[in-house]
């Protein structure tokens, strides 16, 4: 279960977040299979670690950029990112695509990247609303997978793919439930092909507005291991909530 906050929260609005999420998740233990991310900006990741470590939650970068140091204005490197707490990095969102321009070359770079700095990635592929009308969903999924999965000397066994089809991220009408399951299995099947057994390792999220009333019916299908949730996300009461929905699915699997 990861949260996204995007550009969202100052530094002590978020250890705020966290320091409740603390409470919480200590008040009532999460259910045994549930693993909680929190994706802060780059600003809060080291306090933001500093304070969930010891309650088992983890934390990601929203973004990095290749290479280790070096003479690069402005840019966050994936070693930088560890050394400050994160173990995930948030790689090819959609929103990093459109608005910065992020082709699929530069996102399999960065999943290696990530990689390389001993960072989980969390892949987010999907499909435009004119792709799907189009019929073109399942050649972007395989075009932006096969970007990333070609490009990897070796398969990556952490690795997790969030399915975010455009249409649904931030526009309050999340994906049907039954054709997300059909777009993570068809995710999963891909990863397979690629790399012969890794199939059932990866772990297979869905995003774009779940929300606290339909992240139950998100994560009653098979092929769904988890959700990447934004807006939501925003008010730590309700992810706690949603990810407590997922964790009851996971246990009657
Ligand atoms: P949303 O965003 O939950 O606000 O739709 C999801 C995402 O962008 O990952």
């Amino acid at each position: 279960m990861v949260a996204n906050w995007k550009m969202h929260k100052t530094v002590a609005q978020s250890t705020a977040y966290v320091r409740e999420l603390c409470r919480l998740v200590e008040q009532e233990p999460l259910p045994e299979r549930v693993e909680m991310v929190v994706a802060p900006t780059y600003l809060a990741i080291a306090p933001v670690a500093a304070r969930v470590r010891v309650v088992g939650v983890g934390v990601a970068a929203q973004s990095l950029d290749p290479g280790r140091e070096g003479a690069l204005t402005g840019a966050v490197s994936g070693y930088l990112l560890f050394a400050a707490g994160a173990r995930y990095a948030i790689v090819g969102h959609s929103e990093r695509r459109q608005q910065f321009q992020e082709t699929d070359l530069m996102v399999a770079e960065r999943v290696g990247a990530a990689l390389d700095a001993g960072l989980t990635p969390i892949l987010c592929v999907g499909e435009s609303a004119l792709n799907r009308e189009r019929g073109e969903t399942e050649a972007v999924l395989h075009r932006e997978l096969d970007a990333v999965l070609g490009d990897l000397p070796r398969p990556a066994p952490h690795l997790v793919v969030a399915y975010e089809p455009i249409w649904a991220i931030g526009t309050g009408v999340a994906a049907d439930p039954a054709e997300a399951n059909r777009m993570a299995a068809l995710i999963r099947r891909r990863v397979d092909e690629a790399w012969p057994g890794a199939g059932e390792s990866v772990r297979i999220l869905y995003g774009g507005s779940v929300t606290v009333a339909n992240a139950a019916a998100v994560f009653s299908e098979s092929e769904v291991d988890g959700a990447l949730i934004g807006s939501a996300s925003l008010q730590v009461q309700d992810f706690v909530t949603m990810a407590r929905a997922g964790g009851i699915h996971q246990e009657e699997r």
